[in-house]
């Protein structure tokens, strides 16, 4: 009986020392775990959670290597956070705001050679921004203190930190109707559209598709009673070395200059911009008619865009020319006027940088 008794309680004790030996077995486990480490740096209870759901195994271990840091749980956890870019996250060294951390680093901003500086964060900040032109904005900002992130934008943007006529690239002919011509895009003198098609009875000529834009759109205005009298369209190339020569001549070279682009630098050239008034102005500007008016607010719907406007002539490099209308394509035209662009910014932005 005794012996039995004996048995019972070594049996009793070998269970006892079996759960108590699992029990270590298990503490000792947890104590291994990447939850305990976490919870042992400081981390709460759901910084641990966001650590865990989102952190690969090399991530929570390089985590578990660091000081406690509350930014990294954030890091994590927040909206626009790629795995990918963890370190970077951790060891871009400037801004203090996590957002402002994803911004710059999920935009590859880290891995340039610019030191961070509220400048930089500030023009990435701003809409219209391209990256590759961030040097140049914080130079331009360096120049202009005073200017607004905005205004240090559209002007880089449309490359007017460079002289006009300085900088001359080869209008991009692909671009179609797209197709940017100022003081720093130039056409050869040998380009020709191959679709010119004549507008009216004066030897004024349109590309087939703004020709027929064109008149679509006389035509809708003269269902109001508004008539339009046509200067000028498509010109050659010597037509306008014509032209530059003679403003020139007559007017001095800071009006040839304000009012009349360089050979191989109009737009007319291409076959998308023309020069139209009111038919009888009855003695007022073009600007005072309901003629104006009228393609003020309709042209866009035709594909059509005021180019030389007064708020943009530091940009465009032109006096303001209330006459001359562009041809982009009814989609890029009714853009332009919604969001306020110059041709130039809207280029620059949505054509040239989808490249
Ligand atoms: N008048 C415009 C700017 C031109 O000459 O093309
Ligand atoms: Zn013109």
């Amino acid at each position: 009986m005794k012996m039995i008794i004996k048995a019972c309680i070594i049996i009793l004790l070998l269970i006892g020392l079996c759960f108590l030996g699992y029990y270590k077995y298990q503490e000792y486990q947890y104590r291994q775990s990447p939850k305990y480490k976490l919870l042992q740096k400081g981390y709460t209870e759901k910084q641990v959670q966001i650590i865990l759901d989102k952190g690969t195994e090399k991530q929570i271990e390089t985590i578990i290597s660091l000081d406690y840091n509350p930014q990294i749980p954030q890091i994590m956890n927040h909206k626009d956070y790629k795995s990918d870019y963890f370190k970077r996250y951790l060891n871009y060294q400037g801004p203090k705001n996590i957002d402002d951390i994803i911004l710059l680093v999920n935009q590859d901003i880290d891995q340039t050679s610019i030191p961070y500086s509220d400048d930089l964060l500030n023009i990435v900040k701003t809409p219209y921004f391209i990256k590759e032109k961030l040097s140049r904005y914080l130079d331009y900002k360096n120049k202009y203190p005073d200017l607004s992130y905005q205004e240090i934008i559209k002007r880089v943007n449309c490359g007017i930190d460079a002289k006009f006529y300085t900088n001359v690239k080869t209008a991009d002919t692909n671009k179609g109707n797209l197709i940017l011509i100022n003081k720093y895009y130039q056409l050869d003198a040998s380009y020709t559209p191959n679709d010119l098609q004549a507008i009216d009875d004066d030897n004024h000529y349109l590309t087939k598709e703004a020709a027929l834009h064109f008149s679509q759109m006389i035509n809708e205005a003269s269902k109001v009673g508004y008539y339009y009298k046509v200067n000028s369209a498509y010109r050659s190339y010597s037509a306008q070395e014509e032209i530059y020569q003679e403003y020139k001549n007559n007017y001095g070279d800071t009006y040839a200059e304000n009012y009349a682009a360089h050979p191989g630098h109009s737009e007319h050239q291409s076959g998308l911009a023309i020069d139209m008034v009111a038919q009888d102005p009855k003695g007022r500007d073009f600007e005072q008619t309901e003629e104006y008016t009228w393609l003020q607010e309709h042209a866009h719907e035709y594909g059509f865009i005021m180019r030389y406007t007064k708020e943009n002539q530091y940009i465009t490099g032109y006096n303001y020319e209330s006459w001359h209308y562009r041809y982009v394509g009814v989609e890029a035209a009714k853009q332009i006027k919604q969001e306020g662009l110059s041709f130039e910014e809207y280029y620059h932005y949505y054509i040239e940088k989808g490249q």
